[in-house]
């Protein structure tokens, strides 16, 4: 039955199919939350968020909450709906038997939180402690979902216990150097341990029955076991990207535009044993353009290569930065309708476009791309 947006319906197989109802994150009462082990491992040693914390300035919070109205009000004008969370007040430290730490995140970006595979909304274990809450921004809107969608599955993955043993101290100096990052992650040696499963949800590509998952510093091994369990009738594969000093979430590194076509992160090749799926069944990889910018805005956590991190409407048809002008050329040429999107200001707040929305329901089924 086609879409209707005067009934709630879950489901979404992949990055591409049409968008018709998408929630996208607020950035009121955003915290750069206090030093952590996972979230240390992935401020570069020359950030300028080195050292910094508690609530993010009121005016870039105003700033990049203007700027997501308006991505909102934009994606409306398209005819697709529209929902925001509703914040928590992010202040409040956190205290579990297991860990303290003085404040929370946000409610961006929702795409890290929220892992939509068809019917079913799944809310991470999520890696770093100042994120174990984060949820509750999303529970009134999955809580309506619920209500009015008898198809709905709302799940919930084991919350983690997070003690230090889920962390490497090895990566707790903030002298490392990247140089022996890229060394590490070229030995799939991250910040995060083996002792639980661990995963944030925008490690994950939905490309119908196949999800395909980083392992890198939110992500473990464990975490990519317990989705392979969660999710039965899906094949899981493990990717990881030995370029990207500090691998946390796989949107700015690849991108799939449409079956077929698949945009990598150039200082991030996918290795090619883990390129064999795509390319045997006819997929193309190709090189993202380079971003226009050569440093990420101030007090961000995110890399320049939020170039890449766009919001595929339909096949043809995909949201860019508007700055991001190289990227939107290249789009251009892959046959894509751009359409500008202004959100860097709004980058500090935890990523881009792909970020800062998550999937309620796209158009098509669950298709096996990977035959
Ligand atoms: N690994 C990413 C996170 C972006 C969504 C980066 O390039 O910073």
């Amino acid at each position: 039955m086609a879409w209707s947006p005067e009934k709630t319906e879950v489901k979404s197989w992949n990055e591409w199919d049409t968008l018709r109802h998408v929630i996208v994150g607020r950035a009121d009462d955003c915290h750069i939350p206090p030093e952590e082990p996972a979230l240390d491992a992935k401020v570069p040693e020359d950030s300028d968020m080195r050292g910094q914390w508690g609530r993010r300035p009121p005016e870039t919070i105003d700033r990049a909450n203007e700027l997501l109205n308006n991505f909102a009000d934009q994606l409306r004008g398209l005819g697709i709906r529209v929902d925001r969370p509703v914040p928590i007040d992010h202040s409040q430290p956190v205290t579990t038997p297991d860990f303290h730490t003085g404040s929370q995140f946000g409610c961006m970006p929702p795409r890290d939180v929220l892992l939509t595979v068809g019917h079913e909304m799944l809310e991470a274990t999520m890696s770093y402690r100042c994120r174990w809450f984060e949820y509750l921004n999303y529970r009134p809107l999955l809580k309506q979902y619920w209500e009015e969608d008898q198809n709905f599955r709302h799940e919930a993955a084991p919350k983690p216990r997070l003690t230090d043993a889920d962390y490497h101290p090895d990566y707790l100096s903030d002298k490392i150097g990247e140089a022996k990052r890229l060394e590490w992650a070229a030995e799939k040696f991250f910040v995060t341990t083996e002792e639980e499963p661990l995963f944030d949800a925008a490690d994950v590509l939905r490309f119908g029955k196949d999800l395909v998952v980083q392992h890198g510093f939110t992500t473990n091994l464990k975490g990519i076991e317990w989705l392979r369990r969660h999710f039965p009738e899906h094949r899981v594969h493990t990717v990881n990207f030995p370029g990207d000093p500090y691998p946390i979430h796989i949107d700015a590194t690849f991108t799939p535009l449409r079956p077929g076509l698949i945009l990598n992160n150039p200082q991030r090749r996918l290795p090619e044993e883990q390129r064999e799926m795509f390319i045997r069944n006819g997929w193309e990889i190709v090189d993202a353009a380079q971003p226009a910018h050569n440093t990420p805005p101030p007090l961000c956590y995110s890399s320049t290569w939020l170039s890449m991190n766009v919001l595929v409407l339909d096949p043809k048809t995909v949201c860019v930065e508007k700055s991001e002008v190289y990227q939107a050329e290249q789009m251009d040429k892959l046959g894509m309708e751009v359409i500008e999107v202004e959100l860097r200001d709004a980058y500090a707040f935890g990523g881009g476009l792909h970020c800062c929305t998550a999937d309620v329901f796209r158009d098509g089924d669950c298709e096996d791309y990977f035959p």
